[in-house]
């Protein structure tokens, strides 16, 4: 495994590594992350390595993508145990650049994804998307991938991003991979850290609040959303400390809103999206509700 930290080193060890692989096209898979690893970002480097040629994970943490009062400077850092996990899965190429590296000058570029980045995490965290849009286009242009791996773990950034990638014609594939959990159900994050153990076994009422709502889909799937989001959120209020930023019901991939009135039965995928504080950490949580397709038996 090689660890770069300059652009112009990242693009000649992938020139160098596609020239050694006797294939007519080898293929690049690509990880964006910012680094403290966990299995969650593990799932998507194995999904990678079993796809793609040669796979090169990033590991930078986005200025652009963090408002004035949230916890750029704190963010959870490790270099070297990121470097072990990321030798573990395979990874071919690391690139964690300096901050001086992606922005020598402030930049005067932004991408912005109208109608997907209004709501939810966008709504609480103004200027988020634009961030992280900007940033992936950056990381794009530079890794220049076939195929870029997503957790669901982040089902609005998904969503944007794929957008992105078909609006402005990017040749890359998106890969959706799935939400990795703890056994107990809490999904993972690199902000888990910050939780007191009391907060810690609080937030499992975000898993549960969703285990309960697909649980409903299959028992009763003429729910209407308006129950189902009383569902969830009773269950977080469960909860003592738990502060609720948005419990959402959404259509998916669109992200438009669907009346309360509807019944699950007649409206396509949905997704249940939850944004929720202990204490001072805002973890995000989410579960997509599948239509079950009617196979016909002709
Ligand atoms: P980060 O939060 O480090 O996440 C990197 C990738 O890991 C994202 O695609 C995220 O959805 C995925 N991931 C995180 N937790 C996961 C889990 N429990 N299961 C499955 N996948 C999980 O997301 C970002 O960084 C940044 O916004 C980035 C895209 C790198 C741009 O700066």
């Amino acid at each position: 495994m090689i660890t770069v930290r300059t652009i112009q080193e990242l693009r000649s060890q992938i020139a160098g590594m596609k020239k050694q692989i006797s294939k007519p096209e080898v293929t690049v898979g690509f990880v964006p992350t910012m680094g403290y690893l966990h299995e969650g970002h593990a799932s998507l480097m194995k999904q990678a390595r079993n796809k793609t040629d040669i796979v090169v994970l990033s590991i930078f943490v986005n200025p652009i993508q963090f408002g004035p009062n949230e916890d750029f400077e704190s963010y959870p850092r490790d270099e070297k145990r990121d470097l072990a996990v990321a030798e573990k899965e395979g990874v071919d190429i690391v690139f964690i650049p300096s901050v001086k590296e992606m922005y020598p000058q402030p930049t005067k570029t932004t991408i912005k994804v109208a109608g997907l980045t209004e709501r939810l995490c966008g709504a609480s965290r103004p200027g988020h998307f634009d961030g992280v849009t900007t940033v992936v286009a950056k990381l794009f242009n530079i890794v220049q991938p076939d195929f870029a791996f997503f957790g669901m773990k982040d089902a609005q950034q998904v969503a944007v991003l794929s957008q992105m990638v078909a609006d402005l014609n990017m040749p890359v594939t998106i890969v959706p991979c799935p939400i990795m959990r703890e056994d107990d159900g809490l999904a993972l994050s690199s902000r888990n850290v910050y939780l007191s153990s009391e907060e810690r076994s609080q937030a499992l009422c975000l898993s549960r609040s969703l285990s309960l709502a697909e649980k409903a889909s299959k028992e009763r799937p003429d729910i209407t959303i308006g129950e189902l989001r009383s569902l969830v959120t009773a269950e977080i209020k469960k909860s003592p400390v738990a502060v609720i930023d948005y419990v959402e019901i959404l259509t998916f991939p669109g992200l438009q809103p669907v009346h309360e009135e509807q019944k699950l039965t007649d409206l396509e995928d949905v997704i249940v999206a939850l944004a929720v504080k202990f204490g001072k950490t805002r973890l995000i949580d989410n579960h997509r509700l599948q239509k079950v397709k009617v196979v016909s038996h002709v």
